[in-house]
């Protein structure tokens, strides 16, 4: 048996364990998949019992990500870029920390949503650690162009100055909302991505309906059991598509997972029975 957590506050809504479990199933892995609450400033604590006793690995959510990487003695690069580590493997008394969500989310996009990435301009919103995961696995995965908008212009900038070890950087750039409005109709995106947490407060964004209704994809980093405050002005405004956040959360597990047993899981019908359970609460 190995022993895995999650460690988050507040953590109890997590849906990892589920997700654990059931690639866990797929290669007939025992494992077990706690849900473990830090305080603020309570992460090292936790994790070091956890450490001690016996665990093999954790993942790292809110509102860690950003101390789990000061923590960690080896990071990938992945997790440099982004300054913030969502999985940690225990090896040999050291922290190992990597971060997935960057790649579950080029994996939702280009596999369940059979979006081919390369060539494709993207247009994110938010300059939070949300976004900083996912710039350098988009670039990666060939995307040509990346926008970052924010409220606070400056925020957005640092960010771009800040990613400096990613591959094709020149191609990333800044701007207010006020700059889309101002922008040409020749100057769309191909997929809009909502990294903020605007709609949690049920806040839209100050985003051109032309721009929604231009680009291929509009895709929420949130998910909920109803379409999101960004997905239904995306489909009012006329975009062809939108998608949550649901399959980046399965997507991220899954490459948790080949980093801790070495195998990477079958994410479709994990993501299906996640979603069939969340849609009908
Ligand atoms: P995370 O680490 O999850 O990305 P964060 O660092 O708190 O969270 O960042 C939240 C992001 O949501 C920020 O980019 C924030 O914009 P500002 O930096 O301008 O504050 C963005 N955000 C929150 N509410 C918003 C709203 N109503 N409209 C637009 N952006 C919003």
């Amino acid at each position: 048996m190995k022993y895995f957590a999650v460690i988050g506050h507040p953590v109890a809504h997590s849906r990892s364990p589920i997700i654990h479990q059931a690639f866990a199933k797929q290669f007939g892995h025992e494992i077990a998949y706690a849900r473990l609450h830090a305080a603020p400033g309570g992460f090292a604590d936790v994790l070091a019992a956890f450490q001690a006793a016996g665990g093999h690995g954790v993942n790292v959510t809110l509102p860690f990500k950003i101390e789990a990487y000061a923590i960690c003695s080896e990071v990938s690069n992945r997790a440099k870029s982004a300054a913030a580590v969502n999985t940690i493997a225990f090896s040999k008394g050291e922290l190992i920390g990597d971060n997935t969500d960057g790649l579950g989310l080029v994996d939702d996009l280009s596999g369940r949503l059979g979006l081919r990435l390369e060539g494709l301009s993207v247009l994110i919103c938010g300059a939070g650690g949300a976004t900083r995961g996912v710039i350098a696995p988009l670039f990666e995965a060939g995307c040509r162009h990346i926008r970052v908008v924010n409220r606070d212009v400056q925020k957005a900038k640092q960010l771009c100055i800040d990613i400096n070890n990613v591959p094709h950087h020149e191609a990333l750039d800044a701007c207010s909302y006020s700059d889309l409005q101002t922008l040409k109709s020749s100057q769309g995106f191909d997929v809009l991505i909502n990294a903020t947490s605007a709609g949690l407060a049920g806040q839209r964004l100050d985003v051109p309906d032309a721009m929604f209704a231009k680009s291929r994809l509009a895709y929420d980093m949130v998910y909920a059991a109803k379409p999101t405050v960004f997905m239904q002005q995306a489909m009012h405004a006329g975009c062809a598509e939108s998608s949550d956040g649901l399959g980046m959360l399965v997507g991220q597990a899954a490459h948790a997972y080949a980093l801790w047993h070495g195998v990477m899981p079958q994410t479709a019908q994990v993501y299906k029975d996640l979603r069939a359970a969340i849609d009908g609460q």
